[in-house]
């Protein structure tokens, strides 16, 4: 009888899935404001060296000071432009080619939108610019990115990280609101995407990392998308953006599938687990008080 062969374990079983900052090579999507800026300022300080992608150029060049400041061996590169132009991708690849030799351990798909208001008295243009940028940015980032996630999995056993694409969700991705049905949508696709991936991904030895944040203090509410003035957005509490940048920094390094943030985050996803028909009715009923 033939002795049963002792084949090479494949490559991602038996790893303990960790993600590490020293040395590393990241992209981070929004690092102008926000929770994209403070994670930046997290990962260089850490020792990561991070692409930073957004399209104000004097708010990158503050970044980049910033970083140095704050830890003089700090590498913050910036790459100006919009993230739903293919261009603006590629040249941020092409860093990532020249600087870590085609290999990238962290993609952080954090740039993102919202609008408020009914979506019958929206511009249908509203839907087509928060998807653009919440879903289908996020989406051509990372296949664009593979390969090099890909290279940097295949290091695993020197390098003892594991590649993560962490995309910045929200909770509203988990549970819609009414009067930001097209940012719910986004977000649900980009959730649905997570999920769908991260199996797949799983014999690659790439982690996906979903982050749904609730509301945070940033620049959020100052540009939303084909909203009237004075339109404000129905949501309690908040976390500063370093808090979120934190959470999900600590996310990042576990290599955790998902985490929700905030009290109030939890409370509506988990209560709409529970009973989803009581959660219509209490969001419907202030839909009706407004009117
Ligand atoms: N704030 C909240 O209450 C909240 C709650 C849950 C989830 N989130 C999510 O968290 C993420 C970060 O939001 P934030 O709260 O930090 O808001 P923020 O301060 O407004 O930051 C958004 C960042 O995205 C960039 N951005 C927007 N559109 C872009 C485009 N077309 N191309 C390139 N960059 C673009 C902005 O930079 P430029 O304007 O310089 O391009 C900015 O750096 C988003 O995905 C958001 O959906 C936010």
């Amino acid at each position: 009888m033939a002795a049963p062969s002792k084949s090479k374990p494949a490559p991602w079983t038996n790893r303990r899935r960790r993600w590490r900052p020293e040395g590393s090579l990241a992209v981070v999507t929004g690092a102008s404001s926000g929770i994209g800026r403070e994670l930046t300022l997290l990962l260089a300080g850490k020792g990561c060296r991070v692409i930073a992608v957004a399209r104000r150029r004097e708010r990158l060049e503050e970044l980049v000071a910033e970083a140095k400041r704050l830890s003089p061996k700090a590498e913050v590169i910036p790459i100006v432009g919009d993230v739903t132009d293919m261009s603006v991708r590629d040249q941020a690849l092409e860093q990532v080619r020249v600087l870590g030799e085609g290999k990238l351990d962290l993609l952080v798909n954090n740039a993102g939108v919202g609008g408020i208001g009914r979506f019958m008295d929206a511009d249908p243009e509203r839907m087509r610019q928060i998807m653009e940028v919440n879903f289908h940015a996020p989406v051509e980032w990372t296949r664009g990115a593979m390969e090099m996630l890909r290279n940097a999995a295949n290091d695993f056993p020197t390098r003892q990280c594991t590649p993560v694409i962490c995309n910045i969700g929200s909770v509203l991705g988990h549970r819609a609101v009414p009067e930001k049905s097209e940012y719910c949508a986004s977000k649900f696709a980009l959730h649905g995407w997570s999920d769908s991936i991260r199996a797949e991904l799983t014999s690659d030895g790439i982690a996906v990392v979903l982050v749904s944040p609730s509301t945070t203090k940033s620049e959020f509410f100052d540009s939303l998308v084909g909203t009237e003035a004075g339109q404000k957005s129905k949501s309690f509490g908040s976390w500063p953006a370093d808090r979120v940048a934190r959470a999900a920094y600590a996310a990042i390094v576990a290599c955790r599938s998902e985490v929700i943030l905030s009290l109030g985050g939890k409370a509506l996803v988990y209560s709409d687990r529970l009973t989803p028909p009581l959660v219509n009715a209490i969001l419907a009923r202030t839909i009706e008080n407004a009117d």
